[in-house]
């Protein structure tokens, strides 16, 4: 690993872009008739098609060099053997440990654990974890936020099959998002588990203290409290210390945008079940396989990283918006915007020295088709380019009767066709004219229905929507940005930016208060904290 532009694939992918920069997709089509296959790699039963990349053969070869250039073989063994790749933490990143099968490293002390959540998921599940006044548990409130909150999220909405007790999540410290949650709740049936690696996040302990206080008000006894609190973190001290007896554990080998493999998806063992949990993890490590050992031309983690790369960093798209094609799948752009921009949101190299390159692209979305109705009018028509992730679940032969399920996987495959082909300007001319429109109203209309195309997307196809190809998904996610961390050399696994802010929100919380000290600040931070202290005094 080393500083990219360093490399000779780098240049030559400098003039390729350069070279290539008007070049047609459609063109590309039109000379090979197999482009939809050839630039296709599936794994896992997802399939990424990348055929609407401007990327031809030579591109992509230049790519590929680029990748083994900058290491990417070595670091992907590395990571798998549980080295510490996060160098600025010293300690590894080995989600992969989490989904792995018997006989691999850490294989026991993971699977203890998951036991132990396994059998507690059952009582709860089967009713026989009753809460104070002896009521089964109906619904289970996962306080927990960035990594802690996202992931369970996501797969709760992906999964839900209303098996099990209701699961709600709770991440915002703004009061209604836990008070509009518990408002619906009977306490006496409600299961808090607190989700929090360190277990010292303010707003996951504010919450946390809030709804202990909602069960005493209930009528929970001191002794009952355990009845419906548990934790999940690495920090049994602190979980103790604030007053929870059970501790579902994990290590800080895991990172929170990496955890939902671990205990931090015991709501989704709760919600749908200790197996579709283990067919989750076994989707993931069918991609784990997959991605270790397939070529790297083949490999769908990889295509999805150096496609990335040449987009943000050679053809200067540095606006990326996915948009998964499935209303369970609502919550995927949330939580891709943390994987990816929380670990590769960085400006300095592995080595401490400035980054030489651009690293992550803006990463947004939505859930489609909801999304064409918001902003597709800017992605096929803006000045600002963007690539996309098309994410399209497919469905079987029950599903297709319904016309609703017709027009959602329509409506994703037409969008990416839209954005690329754009709209030939005889065939509008010639539309218009035939509705009567000549001279200056022509050209008017012409102009503003111009629709040059060319825009590039992948596509990510899932055989289903189902526990085994949600896991592989997000697993391929996982390594697309562990492959880009890689060729711009920086660590994917550390997050100090996000420090600074928590430890002037402290500081603040005293000050607006009127109880801390107060310190020196800048003029806008200054009027806006005597304007709260003005609001607050009534
Ligand atoms: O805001 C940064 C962060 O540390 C994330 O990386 C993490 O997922 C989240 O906060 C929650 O942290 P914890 O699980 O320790 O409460």
């Amino acid at each position: 690993m080393s500083d990219p532009t360093d490399q000779p694939s780098w240049q030559s992918l400098k003039s390729l872009a350069a070279d290539t920069a008007d070049q047609s997709l459609l063109d590309l089509f039109a000379a090979d008739g197999e482009r939809a296959a050839r630039y296709s790699v599936a794994a896992a039963g997802v399939t990424l098609d990348y055929s609407k990349q401007r990327i031809d053969d030579t591109v992509r070869s230049a790519l590929l060099s680029l990748a083994e250039e900058q290491g990417v073989p070595q670091a992907r063994e590395d990571m798998f053997a549980g080295r510490a790749i996060n160098t600025s933490e010293d300690r590894a990143a080995w989600h992969v440990a989490l989904r792995a099968p018997h006989g691999a490293p850490m294989y026991d002390e993971v699977h203890e654990i998951r036991r132990a959540m396994a059998e507690f998921a059952a009582q709860v599940r089967n009713g026989s974890w009753v809460g104070f006044n002896g009521q089964s548990i109906t619904d289970v409130v996962n306080i927990g936020i960035g990594g802690s909150d996202l992931g369970p999220r996501l797969i709760c909405e992906a999964l839900a099959d209303g098996s099990g007790p209701r699961a709600h999540f709770v991440a915002n410290v703004d009061p209604a998002d836990l008070d509009d949650t518990l408002a619906g709740l009977d306490p006496a049936s409600t299961l808090v588990i607190v989700t929090s690696k360190s277990f010292g996040t303010a707003e996951t302990l504010a919450n946390a203290r809030v709804a202990r206080q909602w069960l005493v008000d209930a009528g929970a006894a001191e002794a009952d409290i355990a009845k419906h609190f548990v934790a999940v973190s690495t920090n049994a001290e602190a979980v103790s210390e604030f007053g929870i007896e059970r501790m579902f554990g994990f290590w800080d080998w895991v990172g929170g945008r990496y955890s939902l493999w671990s205990a931090v998806g015991l709501s989704i063992l709760i919600a749908v079940g200790p197996e579709t949990f283990e067919t989750l993890l076994g989707g993931a490590h069918a991609m784990d396989t997959h991605f270790r050992e397939a070529p790297l031309d083949q490999n769908l983690p990889v295509m999805l990283g150096l496609a990335g790369i040449w987009n943000n960093n050679f053809l200067g798209l540095t606006s990326h918006c996915v948009v998964p094609y499935a209303q369970r799948l609502a919550s995927l752009p949330a939580f891709l915007q943390q994987l990816e921009m929380e670990s590769n949101g960085k400006s300095v190299t592995r080595e401490g020295e400035p980054a030489t390159v651009a690293t992550v692209p803006t990463i947004w979305g939505s859930v489609g088709t909801n999304a064409q109705h918001a902003y597709f009018q800017m992605l096929h028509q803006g000045e600002l380019a963007v690539d996309l992730d098309f994410v399209l679940p497919l469905s079987g032969p029950d599903a297709a009767s319904d016309p609703r399920e017709r027009e959602r996987v329509a409506n994703c495959i037409a969008q990416a066709e839209a954005l690329m082909c754009g709209r030939d300007s005889a065939e509008l001319e010639a539309e218009l004219k035939a509705q009567g429109l000549e001279g200056e109203a022509l050209q008017h209309r012409l102009a503003a229905r111009r629709f040059d195309g060319n825009r590039p997307s992948n596509m990510l196809v899932l055989e289903n929507l189902d526990a085994h190809h949600v896991g592989a998904l997000i697993a391929a996610y996982e390594h697309k940005v562990f492959v880009q961390g890689i060729i711009w050399n920086i660590n994917s696994f550390d997050q100090w930016g996000v420090e600074l802010g928590k430890t002037m929100a402290g500081q603040l919380v005293g000050e607006l208060s009127g109880e801390g000290e107060s310190v020196e600040h800048d003029g806008s931070t200054a009027a806006l904290v005597a304007r709260v202290r003005r609001a607050w005094q009534g």
